[in-house]
């Protein structure tokens, strides 16, 4: 298709793919469960996955996506047209919608945060304390949907405006201004008194924790979802990729930037809670409950706070317009839609199947999935089953579909060891290694 659109830079192009794999993923998630796996060890072996199995496939995203010049089904259709290949992208698709259903809620409450720290009822709140707070906006009927469409009609506004005139700008903008947040934050964490106990937690690992197979699924799976691979994201963003830009940098780029947001975020949010003597292993309301009394203790903590939400809640804009733009380049692509009416179907889409996740606190906080609450069995989903069958289609179809010279020509890997290492770690390593992953998963349901 010639009149598709392209990024106007490499440095456009590099900053939009940061912005997706930067989210909720980097701060929300990191913490808690960096925080529940023992600190150090965790960030270690989080580190190995990203490069050893996150960076790979992060390469082959790009290069399938590129390669194909169009959406999802037309990347996974690309080796042997016709082929019930082509399902793949209809599935990775799907899968994108599903993610976006409950991220936009987590989102949603970032921006309630965010709307609360700045106009100050946050604040005034800590008398019932943050617990209670929480648990009462999570378990209203309205609020939580309201704050949902709220993000959703962002990321579609942003999505409606184009690749360049939206997502490029929108990032632009936002990623070099989170960056300045995120190290601004950390360098008043550090030095705040107690923070050395933060910063040993996060950054000495304990190595008796590298025996324990569960620390190793879960920072394997934070990892891919940091990342924010196997959901065809780098793939749709790789197909705006023009020829000149060179692929296995920009690869490198995405990986050490999100991992790099990880750790900076985990020294602004460790030491802070070291500090104020608050335990870390907290879970998920780490940041909605345990943060904000932490901020109310802190010198000019309110502004802190409101830098903070506002940092959680443009990040996850970053990630929902890149998961947004999946099934939209689908749709535009396969039923001749404009950007706009994709847009606005596939938002629509989402609120209505995000409705079960923002209630599940609820209205629906009776309905069980498992052992899961609907938002969380959501999350486990798609952390557990899903971008990991993503990440197993995207490394079979590069490392087993396409022919080896075709495969190592497209990721401009140019060092012969370099790009059989490449292909050994797709063919065998991605396969086994996510192999087990999904059936220690399955046996645990
Ligand atoms: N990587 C994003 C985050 O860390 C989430 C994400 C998952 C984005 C999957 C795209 C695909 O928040």
């Amino acid at each position: 298709m010639s009149d598709r659109e392209q990024w106007s830079s490499q440095s456009g192009f590099i900053l939009a793919t940061i912005g997706s794999a930067v989210g909720l993923g980097n701060i929300w998630r990191f913490s808690y469960v960096a925080g529940e796996n023992g600190g150090g060890a965790f960030l270690v072996l989080y580190l190995i996955y990203v490069f050893v199995i996150g960076l790979p496939l992060v390469i082959a995203e790009l290069a399938l996506g590129r390669r194909a010049q169009g959406d999802a089904i037309a990347a996974f259709d690309g080796p042997a047209p016709g082929s019930r290949w082509r399902y793949a992208g209809v599935f990775v698709g799907a899968g994108a919608v599903l993610i976006l259903s409950y991220y936009s809620v987590i989102a949603g409450w970032a921006l309630k945060y965010f709307t609360g720290a700045s106009l100050g009822h946050l604040w005034d709140t800590a008398s019932e304390g943050y617990g209670r707070y929480f648990q009462s906006f999570i378990s209203h009927t309205g609020e939580p949907v309201i704050w949902q469409a709220a993000m959703l009609i962002a990321a579609a506004l942003v999505v409606a405006g184009g690749v360049r005139g939206g997502i490029e700008t929108l990032n632009r903008f936002l990623m070099p201004l989170l960056a300045v947040i995120i190290i601004g934050l950390a360098v008043f964490a550090v030095t705040l008194p107690g923070a050395q106990r933060g910063i040993a937690f996060l950054l000495a690992p304990d190595w008796s924790a590298f025996a324990r197979a569960e620390v190793h699924a879960a920072a394997l799976g934070q990892a891919f979802f940091s990342l924010g691979i196997g959901m065809a994201v780098f793939l749709t963003y790789g197909s705006y990729m023009p020829r000149s830009f060179p692929l296995p940098r920009s690869a490198v780029a995405i990986a050490a930037g999100d991992s790099c947001f990880a750790i900076v975020a985990g020294l602004a949010i460790f030491p802070a809670v070291f500090s104020f003597g608050i335990d870390p292993t907290s879970g998920p309301e780490l940041a909605f409950i345990t943060l904000p009394q932490v901020f109310l203790q802190m010198p000019v903590g309110i502004l802190l706070g409101a830098a903070f939400f506002f940092l959680l809640s443009a990040a996850a804009l970053t990630s929902m317009v890149s998961l947004l733009e999946v099934p939209v380049a689908i749709l535009v692509q396969r039923l001749a839609m404009s950007r706009r009416r994709a847009t606005a179907l596939v938002g629509t889409a989402v609120l209505v199947l995000g409705l079960p996740s923002a209630l599940s606190f609820g209205l629906l906080s009776d309905v069980r999935i498992g052992r899961h609450g609907i938002l969380d069995a959501a999350d486990a989903a798609v952390s557990n089953f899903l971008l990991p069958i993503g990440g197993i289609l995207i490394a079979l179809t590069v490392g087993w579909r396409l022919s080896r010279q075709d495969a190592i020509a497209e990721s401009e890997l140019q060092h012969p060891w370099l790009a059989n290492a490449w292909l050994w770690v797709l063919m065998l390593m991605v396969p086994l290694t996510l192999a087990t992953i999904l059936l220690q998963s399955a046996s645990a349901l």
